[in-house]
């Protein structure tokens, strides 16, 4: 096996991994360089598709300010968001947009050069930067792909998977590498393992999430040993386009309903008013949860989203991604109802973290969707996400300033024991149809680790996933990228069923219908390899 090492090594090329490369290159001593690893083509991820925006409390924006940006981050968190990692992320902001800006990210302006904010739910003012209309994410991870393959000292694997962390007596001292395309594994030592790997939307048969959103960065996290934080909170975005036989669902950005659409049944009837106040706007979960009702209760595939009320020249403007895509389906959205599905979305649990990323394992860091900052809550406010990324890439760099980056000399016989699991070459593997696995996994999940939840549901999940497991004989070492995928998927699964079996609770968007109250002493979870500590309540 081939060996090299590396001051700090980043797992993942969204928004998040992208952006610590960057001022980490820009800002730490580095004597051994910088490798950014990532399991595609450089850029490829969540971010890419992000939609309707990042949040931004600018200093010049007089209609808001972090006190109300925290208020609302807090209200839409269902009680467990983190009031000091909100405060941190919320007043930090306006500093990384303006770096944004000079790193080349256009956010959209109006006529007098002013940058434009829109709105979305749950947020009691327009904060909402977009770019290129509805493609911001894509227009911010352009620029930032654009610098990272520009500068010389960050190193790039593409086509490369991070498969196992080196973890011993509670340090990380590197990582196991698998490139796909050659088919080689690589160990590479580091004293700065960065997780910047992403969501798990592709554990649900219908998502939002791109292929790659499989949870890697949680299953390697967890059996490395790290504290694992609220993993039963996956977030359902209420409008996911619903066409017949597409179970990667395009996203419908709520941006629309923030621009004035509304939710209607297939006769025109609006229905959202029924389940909360603020209708259309109310906090994610609740319009996900409303939408699922009118489907099961009507037995229908999908509601509509109307927006034909908002001026077709706007609507034209400001979504040409979602006006384009849905013209490819037939739907003209300035006149058509569009046929839309709840879709898993986002993960608002992880690897826990403090504000400087580290993790419980001393050299392991995490950021961006795969950690757990406690920003979140039960239920992310719509937008937050990039903003998390980006502010939390920015403060890792700030604190590896401060880290001497020595290249561990020590390797201990734990982790040579794992290194020769990878090498060696007699282990005999029968081909496995992972497709058909992977499928069965989605639809177990979409059924019974869904919008809804019980303790019936969870324990037939539970053993539904347990059987998978027999029928994938791989412990650690495999054939391909799509079988570490299915791994680490199978992990994740039986983690979150685990979580949400325990949090005997109702918060967020974890929905127990044996349970439907919010119990006010439940806190957030917490789980360990081998330890298996759980706690929810204070
Ligand atoms: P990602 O962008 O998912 O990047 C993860 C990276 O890690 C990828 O490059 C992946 O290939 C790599 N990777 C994963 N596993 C491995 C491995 N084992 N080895 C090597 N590499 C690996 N949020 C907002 O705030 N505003 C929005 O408007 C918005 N819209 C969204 C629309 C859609 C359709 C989706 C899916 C999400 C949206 N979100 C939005 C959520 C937001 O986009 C994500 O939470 C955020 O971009 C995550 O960024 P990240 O850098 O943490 O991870
Ligand atoms: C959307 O545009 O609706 C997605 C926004 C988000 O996930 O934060």
């Amino acid at each position: 096996m081939k060996y090299s090492k590396y001051s700090t090594v980043i797992i993942g090329s969204g928004i998040a991994g992208l952006y610590a490369a960057l001022k980490i290159e820009q800002q730490v001593k580095l004597p051994d360089g910088i490798l950014l690893i990532t399991k595609s083509r450089l850029g490829e991820s969540n971010s890419r598709y992000a939609q309707g925006g990042m949040v931004a409390v600018m200093k010049d924006n007089k209609s808001d300010c972090v006190a109300s940006h925290i208020s609302d981050t807090i209200k839409a968190g269902a009680g467990l968001s983190e009031f000091n990692t909100v405060k941190f992320i919320s007043e930090n902001s306006d500093a990384v947009v303006k770096d944004l800006l000079k790193l080349g990210v256009e956010f959209d302006r109006d006529e007098n050069n002013n940058l434009c904010y829109t709105k979305e739910a749950a947020h009691s003012v327009r904060r909402i930067l977009h770019a290129g209309g509805d493609a911001t994410g894509k227009m911010i991870e352009q620029a930032l792909c654009r610098k990272v393959s520009e500068n010389e000292n960050i190193e790039i694997y593409e086509q490369t998977d991070a498969v196992e962390l080196l973890v011993s007596s509670g340090e990380c001292k590197g990582v196991i590498v698998f490139n796909n395309d050659i088919g080689e594994y690589e160990t590479i030592y580091s004293p700065a393992i960065i997780l910047a790997t992403g969501g798990l939307g592709q554990l649900y048969k219908y998502t939002t999430n791109p292929v790659g959103a499989t949870g890697d960065g949680i299953a390697l996290a967890y059996n490395a040993g790290a504290v694992m934080q609220d993993l039963e909170f996956v977030q359902f975005h209420p409008t996911a386009l619903a066409i017949d036989g597409d179970e990667n669902r395009f996203l419908i950005s709520e941006a629309v309903r923030g621009e004035g659409a509304k939710l209607c049944d297939a006769d025109g009837a609006e229905f959202m008013g029924k389940y909360d106040e603020r209708k259309e706007l109310a906090p994610r979960d609740i319009v996900t949860r409303a939408n699922y009702n009118e489907m099961q209760k009507n037995h229908t595939d999908c509601v509509y989203l109307n927006a034909s009320c908002i001026d077709s020249k706007k609507l034209a403007k400001r979504f040409p991604t979602i006006s384009k895509k849905c013209l490819e389906h037939g739907i003209d959205i300035s006149k058509d109802y569009i046929p839309v599905a709840p879709a898993s979305h986002y993960f608002m649990g992880g690897v826990r973290t403090n504000l400087k990323g580290e993790t419980s394992i001393n050299g392991l860091y995490a950021i961006g969707e795969t950690a757990s900052t406690g920003l979140h809550g039960g239920n992310r406010l719509a937008s937050n996400s990039l903003l998390e990324c980006v502010v939390c890439a920015y403060s890792v760099a700030e604190y590896l300033k401060s880290v001497e980056l020595k290249t561990p000399k020590q390797i201990g016989e734990d982790i040579k024991a794992i290194i020769d699991k990878y090498s060696d070459e007699d282990i005999v593997m029968d081909e496995i149809d992972v497709q058909v696995l992977k499928s069965k996994l989605q639809n177990i999940m979409w059924d019974y680790v869904g919008i809804l939840r019980d303790k019936k549901s969870l324990t037939e999940a539970n053993e539904l996933i347990y059987r998978l497991k027999a029928d994938f004989p791989r412990e650690t070492k495999c054939l391909n990228r799509e079988e570490y995928e299915f791994r680490n998927m199978l992990t994740a699964a039986q983690l979150i069923t685990h979580c949400a079996m325990g949090r005997k609770e109702s918060r967020g968007a974890h929905f127990r219908t044996d349970y439907p109250d919010t119990l006010d002493e439940c806190t957030h979870s917490c789980i360990v390899k081998e330890e298996g500590i759980m706690d929810y309540v204070k």
